[in-house]
């Protein structure tokens, strides 16, 4: 009655996308764990992984995106589908990749049609037994690091201090906003390079753990508001707070030589911190990372997934930058992945367990039924 699940790894077809959602070791996982696996050929190239070593693995490669979307049980990505990508999903089938189902509302009702079952890496509940397979930390946690080494290449200056006999140079002078993981993974490598550090978040409770990376904590003095929301996440901050804030920055936006803006505020648009005229503030040379680009980015001059040029200041609103660093990333991400596999999946009835609240949390429709109410009512309001 029971035959082997059958997991689809097909290859990103998003452009500049350098991951993929196993490496050989997690595919030995799923192997040892009962799974049959099936990767397309280059699947794995971008992320320094050949067709050879997946098949030593025990993967079958096989050579086209519907040859692996025909056979599978299961599909592991690492983006949302495309169009052309969701024609090619096998009716009644399970998806698994990176999905903000508030925003991506068309793509949701397209699977819909398919009795699809659904699951988003972005809905995976935070929790300590979910840890390993938060792969929005692993990917943010690369982009902090990566953006200020972007950063440090962009300005024309030293990162520390330095005492030469031809003069003494001072520090570069880093800005973070928004000090979640990204921000914290900022904080630590401009840090580790040498730069004075300064971060400023809307979570008060964030101020300890960014002194304890030796960065000063900016803080906004506003009785209105502590910008705390649903489960520990920042919410939208009142009309008084955002005007103290903005005052703020205003004078050390101007003073910085790299800003690095990470600030969401879950299924919203990202809160815009630095105006044009910030920007017309800073000096020539100097640059932001607004790694908020994707979501709308917090910086009103961010176009996404281009780098401007206003006035000598450069706005980098790269959108993927894990995938810069393809090797670790799909090492990461493919690990998260698996974990969330190996834990949800019960090998003795060869079906994912609906009870498991990490499987149930981050299932967004199952067999064609909306299951989660946030994508349920992002669609029904016409949210797209
Ligand atoms: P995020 O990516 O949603 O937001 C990034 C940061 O921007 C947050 O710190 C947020 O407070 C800040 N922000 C939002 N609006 C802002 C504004 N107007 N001005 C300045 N800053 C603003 O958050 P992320 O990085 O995903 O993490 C959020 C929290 O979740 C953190 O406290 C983190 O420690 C926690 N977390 C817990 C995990 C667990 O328990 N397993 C795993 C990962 C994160």
């Amino acid at each position: 009655r029971f035959r082997t699940m059958i997991l689809g790894i097909p290859k990103e077809i998003l452009e500049n996308e350098t991951r993929v959602a196993a490496i050989p070791a997690t595919v030995k996982q799923y192997i040892v764990a009962g799974f049959n696996v099936k990767v397309q050929s280059g699947a794995g190239v971008a992320s320094q992984i050949s067709d050879n070593d997946f098949r030593e693995a025990g993967a079958e490669v096989l050579s086209d995106a519907m040859a692996i979307y025909n056979v599978s049980d299961m599909i592991l990505k690492v983006n949302s589908p495309t169009d052309e990508e969701i024609l090619m999903i096998k009716d009644g089938s399970s998806y698994l990749s990176f999905f903000q189902t508030m925003k991506e509302t068309s793509k949701v009702v397209a699977l819909q049609k398919k009795n699809i079952t659904g699951y988003s890496m972005h809905l995976i509940p935070r929790t300590t037994l979910a840890q390993k397979m938060d792969a929005l930390s692993s990917q943010t946690n690369i982009a902090g690091y990566k953006s200020v080494l972007i950063g440090a290449c962009h300005i024309e200056k030293y990162m520390p201090l330095l005492m030469t006999a031809a003069g003494t140079i001072p520090p570069a002078k880093v800005l973070v906003l928004g000090a979640g993981v990204a921000g914290l993974s900022a904080i630590a490598t401009a840090k580790r390079l040498g730069a004075q550090v300064e971060a400023s978040d809307v979570r008060p409770e964030v101020k300890e753990q960014v002194e304890s990376l030796g960065a000063k904590f900016l803080e906004v003095e506003s009785d209105s508001d502590d910008g705390v929301g649903e489960g520990g996440y920042a919410k939208e901050t009142s009309d008084d707070y955002k005007k103290r804030q903005a005052e703020l920055l205003n004078e050390r936006v101007a003073a910085s030589d790299i800003v690095i803006t990470t600030a969401l505020i879950p299924g919203r648009p990202a809160p815009v911190l630095i105006s044009d005229e910030m920007v017309k503030s800073m000096s020539s040379g100097s640059v932001i990372m607004d790694l908020a680009a994707e979501n709308g980015g917090n910086c009103s001059l961010t176009k996404p997934d281009e780098v401007v040029n206003v006035d000598g200041v450069r706005i980098d609103g790269t959108v993927n930058l894990a995938g810069t660093m393809s090797f670790h990333a799909s090492q990461l991400y493919a690990k998260n992945v698996s974990a969330f596999i190996l834990h949800g999946y019960d090998k003795e009835k060869k079906e994912f367990n609906l009870e498991d609240e990490i499987v149930s949390g981050s299932m967004f429709i199952h067999n064609g039924q909306i299951v989660d109410e946030r994508t349920k009512s992002a669609i029904e309001g016409g949210d797209q």
